[in-house]
């Protein structure tokens, strides 16, 4: 898989953030079994809790549009001050992993989190959400 093409798009998301409250841009891009790419950024409101993270943005838009399985996401994220190269890597919440766990199978579910495009960390969906509850809890 090309990492570098899914940081990119990542980063190209992050740009759309909407965020006048916390100034904390996250960027994503998830990726379909079938390669095609969608992407989200983090939407604040006024009302805080209404806030999405980028992940679902990205994985919504993908999902809306008909597809089901992703093999990969990546994710940006920084102070709005930061441009390409980030601090800090930005983990996916609690509620987006749930969100994630949904459309694939855990296992094999990529989640790159990257700084830029030559330093980042690939974890599985699996890792990141273990004994996960999904579909095949309920027998779907
Ligand atoms: N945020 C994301 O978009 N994704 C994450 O994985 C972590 C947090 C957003 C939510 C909020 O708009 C801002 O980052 C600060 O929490």
């Amino acid at each position: 898989m090309d990492f570098s093409k899914l940081i990119t798009s990542a980063i190209e998301a992050r740009k759309k953030a909407y965020v006048p409250y916390s100034k904390f841009k996250v960027g994503a891009a998830i990726i379909t079994l079938d390669d095609k790419i969608y992407e989200g950024c983090n939407i604040e409101c006024a009302a805080y809790s209404v806030c999405n993270c980028a992940e679902r943005t990205a994985l919504f838009r993908a999902v809306y549009d008909g597809h089901m399985h992703f093999s990969a996401i990546a994710v940006v994220g920084g102070a709005e001050n930061e441009e390409n190269e980030f601090s800090s890597f930005c983990p996916p919440c609690g509620m987006c992993r749930q969100a994630l766990r949904e459309f694939c199978i855990p296992s094999e579910m990529k989640i790159i989190l990257a700084k830029n495009l030559n330093d980042f960390k690939i974890y599985t969906l699996a890792e990141m959400l273990p004994e996960s509850f999904g579909p095949n809890n309920l027998n779907k």
